[in-house]
């Protein structure tokens, strides 16, 4: 029994599995179609909504230093994932690697909690999607009720409880864009990063103009004191809330590694995945830190404890005014791109897992017209609406943020076995500086979550022991290799 739980998926197999055209998938993508998938997922709910919190509440104008301790746990981990997609381009990303390093068992709660990353992260960007649509349409005078804008239950973050909203019933905007991107999903990958490559150049041109137009209204002043004195409350200012806030804003991260997922689909994947992965967080990276800078400079810090930092900086100048709409219209695209490659990372992550007998069949069937793997598409579709439109989100995004760093401690692990134990396999993309930077890369991540709050850990718990029992009762009774195994 241990030994089957521990039994790592076979190199070669992995590689064989990677150059096989079996998989139905249409392999369409390109080295920019992947820095724009990249960048896609990445610029969203983080840098639109989140670096309010982390300004005001726990890092103030050190908010720059919050989103370079972030990159560093990033980038480390981003290396590590370049490695490893170059070595085994299959799309099940961290859940792949973990099941060609430490075992089965390992790989299936990397594959459970990655379930955490991409589904999650999509509804709960859907949430933040539906806010700013709720406001855009509520500047052209069509206001939406309560009742069909908001769940029924909201966390907040301030005062680390729930609380019922009045009125609340469903959130449908959510609902509906999720809706379109899953239909959008189903039609065609090729479709989707055509799309996905027009939004990113919305957002990117908007978070452009923001920083070139805002340089010159930068108020040094507003920048005094830098890190503002702690508060008393561990994480609220001092150095203390430079890493609470990193945690935090390491939400804005999320998403480099869902270009890995798309390793079936790219033309060139052993050269492109590591350039898709790289590429977009290096410009992600450098367009953060100058956001944060900007940010903090035109306004004092003080007021961006907002839904909407950035409409709100701009506001606070009456030369940038002119901003305020585009804003909103880049906020509204960047996260519908998030959502978009969220959803399109989950399904193939279950039809990597499908495939390997530890989820049902179903998970892994192509649409014959399309390529597309359809049927899994819609029921992630339609997990995430449900949680989209009744689901505290607030708790959730901080999920997102664990289970990411969670794989990404691993990912960097498999970096460390796999040099020990296949040290002459072809690696396309080489980590610099190993084993220091994988290293680093866990060090990092598992020290981030420690500053996650004490909700995530115990939904992680309840959340891996579903996983626990839905490996037993089903993955390990199905799994190819256990089958195997046992002949
Ligand atoms: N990085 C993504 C965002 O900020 C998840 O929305």
């Amino acid at each position: 029994m241990t030994n089957q739980l521990f039994k790592v998926k076979p190199f070669d197999q992995l590689i064989a599995e990677s150059q096989s055209n079996s998989s139905g998938l249409k392999r369409a993508l390109t080295a920019t179609n992947l820095v724009t998938l990249g960048i896609g997922a990445i610029i969203g709910a983080g840098i639109f909504v989140l670096t309010g919190e982390v300004s005001a509440n726990y890092a103030g104008p050190a908010i720059i230093l919050s989103f370079i301790v972030a990159a560093l746990a990033c980038a480390a981990a981003g290396l590590c994932y370049a490695e490893l997609t170059s070595m085994i381009p299959i799309s099940g990303s961290a859940y792949t690697y973990a099941y060609a390093t430490i075992g089965e068992f390992f790989a299936w709660i990397i594959g459970w909690v990655l379930i955490v990353e991409y589904l999650f992260a999509a509804s709960t960007v859907s949430v933040g999607w539906s806010g700013y649509i709720v406001s855009l349409l509520g500047n052209m005078g069509i206001h939406l009720p309560t009742s069909l804008t908001t769940a029924p239950i909201v966390y907040n973050d301030l005062t680390n409880g729930f609380e019922m909203v009045k009125g609340g019933i469903i959130n449908v905007p959510a609902i509906f864009i999720i809706f379109l991107v899953t239909v959008l999903l189903i039609t065609g990958v090729k479709e989707s990063a055509r799309f996905n490559n027009i939004i990113v150049a919305i957002k990117l041109t908007v978070i452009i103009a923001f920083i070139l137009a805002g340089v010159f209204f930068i108020n040094s002043a507003n920048w005094q004191p830098f890190i503002p004195e702690n508060t008393g409350t561990f994480g609220h200012f001092g150095i203390s809330g430079i890493f609470r806030g990193a945690a935090v804003i390491f939400f804005a991260y999320i998403g480099f590694d869902a270009v890995s997922t798309a390793a079936l689909e790219s033309k060139n994947p052993q050269r492109d995945l590591p350039i898709g992965i790289l590429g977009s967080l290096l410009i992600c990276t450098v367009l953060y830190i100058l956001v944060g800078l900007v940010l903090t400079g035109i306004v004092p810090y003080t007021q961006l404890g907002v839904p909407d930092p950035i409409a709100v900086g701009v506001d606070a100048v009456p030369q940038l005014k002119w901003l305020s709409p585009l804003i909103k219209i880049g906020a509204v695209a960047g996260l519908s791109s998030v959502i978009l490659v969220m959803l399109m990372g989950q399904p193939r992550i279950f039809f990597t897992m499908a495939k390997d007998g530890l989820l049902p069949p179903v998970f892994t069937k192509v649409h014959p017209r399309f390529k597309t793997p359809a049927t899994s598409t819609i029921i992630v579709g339609v997990l995430a609406m449900c949680l989209a439109g009744f689901f505290p989100i607030g708790v959730l995004s901080k999920l997102v943020s664990l289970g990411t760093l969670l794989a990404f401690a691993s990912v960097c692990l498999a970096i460390l076995i796999l040099r020990k134990k296949q040290p002459d396999a072809k690696r396309p993309f080489k980590t610099p500086f190993s084993p220091y930077v994988p290293i680093f890369g866990i060090l990092c991540s598992i020290g981030v979550t420690l500053f996650l709050n004490l909700y995530a850990w115990i939904a992680m718990g309840a959340w891996l022991t579903i996983g626990l029992a839905v490996y037993f009762l089903y993955g390990k009774q199905h799994s190819k290799l256990n089958l195997e195994v046992a002949k």
